[in-house]
């Protein structure tokens, strides 16, 4: 059993014959489709698609002109692109601690990192559940910060009803395979922010504008455009994120409901005011069990696991740039060494589910 199998067929995404047999492969009506289809089932002015999601984030801070000498409040426990998108920009990712709870950043570490250094707050929706957006928009009002919501695992997500990435300036998604929907890579920047969408528009292809028939060139701007090919895997994709996202929700709770009561092991939380929609199902081994020795215990039984996610401050380049000693940033580490994300995908059958849940006990 895989962590995860993305739900398409190509059956699915016939329209790619067409597209190869017109020649017309990059930037095109199919990328222009699948922007559409996002701003209308998230309800938001602006949609910009490109290549990764890392990409995204990386737009998304120079469009606030976030560089040199900058800070950028991002959460320990995360995947290490949500920091590196801010190293792009020359700014120093800031790293704040979780909750255990739900693996999201704590609000009051937010509070005791800010300097006045700080220009954003770089929350992630971490696994499909929002961070506490009240919290941080109180926040970033108070001290005058920009927000950038990283809903790179979090497309449908939702916190007190507002989708993620609705919350902040601008809301980043990815569409990597193992995310809630794939274009095999890629990535989009949402915002209702006319003049950070133009900036990101432009940044996307090498700074260009069209002005009289004629390109000028006006910044230096990336490469980040998604091509029409995964523009149609997307349209295909958008069309089922409703029912994919049903389906990860009825196997997270089927799988709530056989693990809970493990004394070993504590399943994910969800907060009464958000809708998770479980990119990733995260447990949480005690203090006295060997998350390594439990995962190999699984693969031995056929069934995938990998770690909840990365404490960023004790990989090597964080660590070695910036002297963080591990565990430094405490639950964080925690996570990242008791963490273990079990396989959930929307196409698990029921039999699957009572295979992993008893192959998780017998790990006792
Ligand atoms: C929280 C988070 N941010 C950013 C990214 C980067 O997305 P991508 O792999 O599409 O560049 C990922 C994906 O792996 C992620 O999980």
């Amino acid at each position: 059993m895989r962590i995860a199998y993305p739900d398409l067929c190509f059956d699915e995404v016939l329209d790619l014959k067409k597209a190869i047999n017109s020649g017309w492969l990059t930037k095109g009506p199919y990328v222009e489709e699948f922007e559409n289809m996002a701003k209308d089932y998230i309800g938001v002015k602006y949609a910009i698609a490109v290549n990764s999601g890392t990409a995204a984030l990386h737009l998304a801070l120079i469009s606030l002109n976030i560089s040199d000498g900058d800070e950028v409040i991002v959460p320990d426990f995360t995947f290490v692109a949500t920091a590196n998108a801010v190293e792009y920009t020359r700014a120093k990712p800031v790293f704040a601690d979780i909750d255990l709870k739900t693996f999201n950043i704590d609000t009051e570490d937010i509070k005791r990192k800010i300097t006045n250094r700080t220009k954003a707050i770089m929350p992630v929706h971490g696994l499909g559940q929002s961070a506490d957006m009240d919290e941080i928009r109180k926040i970033a009002r108070e001290r005058n910060l920009f927000i950038i919501e990283d809903a790179a695992c979090a497309m449908g997500a939702k916190y007190k009803g507002e989708f993620c990435g609705t919350m902040g300036d601008l809301g980043c998604f990815s569409f990597h395979p193992r995310k809630i929907i794939t274009t095999a890579e890629g990535g989009m920047i949402i915002t209702n922010n006319e003049k950070h969408a133009k900036a990101i528009e432009r940044l996307r292809d090498h700074g260009s504008i069209k002005k009289d028939g004629r390109v000028y060139f006006y910044n230096c701007g990336y490469n980040y455009r998604l091509s029409e090919l995964h523009s149609i895997l997307g349209i295909a994709q958008m069309k089922k994120l409703k029912s994919i996202i049903a389906r990860r929700q009825e196997a997270a709770k089927k799988l709530n409901t056989l693990l809970s009561g493990i004394d070993f092991l504590r399943i994910p939380e969800t907060r009464k005011d958000c809708e998770h929609i479980f990119q990733s199902y995260v447990v949480l081994l005690d203090s006295g069990s060997d998350r390594d020795k439990f995962m190999t215990y699984l693969k031995s039984k056929n069934i995938e696991t990998v770690g909840g996610n990365h404490a960023l401050h004790s990989q090597p380049f964080y660590k070695n740039k910036y002297g963080y000693k591990p565990g430094e940033v405490p639950n964080s580490f925690e996570a990242g060494e008791r963490s273990a994300a079990l396989p959930l995908y929307p196409q698990m059958t029921d039999e699957e589910i009572n295979f992993l849940a008893q192959t998780v006990r017998g790990a006792l």
